[in-house]
């Protein structure tokens, strides 16, 4: 069995050099915002998890039956004798992936969360002793550098987090996966579906109060990191539909006029009784849109697919 190699492409210093970058970015404008990758420290990483397990929660159900169904068209489709995985967490759905492609070498796992990426790696170079893994602890907004494994390389982008960029960011991003791919090469990329407002809504926001939980996570990580003092009692979870611009926000409502401490910045941060903090976006798409933005990219869609009923959709591209 080969051991699992595991890679950070930052000190840890860089870590928390863009944590405080963003956090005194994104909490001296208005209206106040902070990045979705700091949900995911170990804890977070487990609220996901857990979310992905909730009835609300369909996008993750939809996506697993469209790579059972299609695993071995796309593996037809591709050859691929690496995969490379952006914000790969579990990476419990792409296995369906990597046990149809039968020539395949090397599976490179990306991700910001050490413990998902040590954990799955575990797991996977457990189970499938035949497999190269080479997990990168890197941010895939940064400008990766991959490691050299044989091709055709595949990578994957599931879970709908392309939603989680924000236009520009997701140009940026695409364009930078563009530059990955060789001839040969292509990215398969999962996108939740424009859909009903409230089933969308109630997917964010469900019963049992995980995604709250999941939300607030980011306070703690702060509180943690920087030595802030967010009470996180004195926050809600605020899950709603931008439908201008057809995507899920999630926020965090000051429940009352307050001041947060943030050491770390010598910063104190007021906050308005109702005051809302961005906290995520979740973009929702539709195949023109899909087509656009790879197109965009200098990539061209060459499959699409969906579950049956149509709730999310994997897509197939390739360098034009
Ligand atoms: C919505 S979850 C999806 C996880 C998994 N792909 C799935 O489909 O269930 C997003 C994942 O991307 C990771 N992530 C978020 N932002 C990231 C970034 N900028 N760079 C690398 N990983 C990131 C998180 O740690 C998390 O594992």
């Amino acid at each position: 069995m080969s051991p699992l190699l595991v890679t950070r492409t930052l000190p840890e210093d860089a870590t928390e050099a863009a944590l405080r970058a963003d956090v005194l970015h994104g909490l001296t404008r208005t209206p106040r915002t902070l990045p979705p990758k700091w949900f995911y420290d170990a804890h977070g990483s487990e609220l996901f998890e857990k979310i992905t397990e909730l009835p609300e929660y369909y996008p993750t159900r939809a996506e697993r039956e469209i790579l059972r169904v299609r695993a071995g068209e796309i593996a037809g489709a591709t050859g691929a004798r690496t995969v490379v995985e952006l914000g790969s967490g579990s990476s419990e759905k792409t296995r369906h992936l990597l046990d149809a492609l039968s020539g395949l070498h090397t599976y490179v796992p990306v991700d910001v969360s050490e413990s998902a990426l040590t954990r799955a790696g575990q797991a996977l170079v457990a189970e499938r002793p035949d497999l190269d893994v080479h997990a990168l602890i890197a941010d895939f907004t940064g400008g990766l550098t991959l490691p050299d494994t044989p091709g055709p390389r595949l990578v994957v982008f599931l879970g709908g987090t392309i939603g989680n960029l924000l236009p520009a960011e997701r140009a940026a991003f695409l364009s930078s996966v563009r530059s990955l791919l060789a001839p040969g090469d292509a990215l398969l990329l999962g996108t939740d579906l424009v859909k009903d407002p409230s089933v969308l809504v109630a997917a964010y926001d469900d019963a049992a109060g995980v995604t709250a939980a999941f939300n607030k996570n980011v306070l703690s990580v702060v509180n943690r990191e920087l030595g802030a003092d967010f009470d996180l009692d004195a926050f809600e979870h605020v899950a709603l539909w931008d439908a201008g611009n057809e995507w899920i926000e999630m926020r965090l409502r000051s429940r009352t006029a307050q001041t947060v401490k943030i050491p770390a910045l010598g910063l104190a941060v007021d906050f308005a009784d109702g005051e809302e903090l961005r906290t995520e976006i979740s973009a929702k798409f539709r195949k023109e849109r899909v087509r656009e933005d790879l197109g965009a990219a200098g990539l061209e869609l060459t499959h699409w697919w969906t579950d049956e009923e149509g709730r999310f959709a994997l897509s197939l591209s390739v360098a034009r």
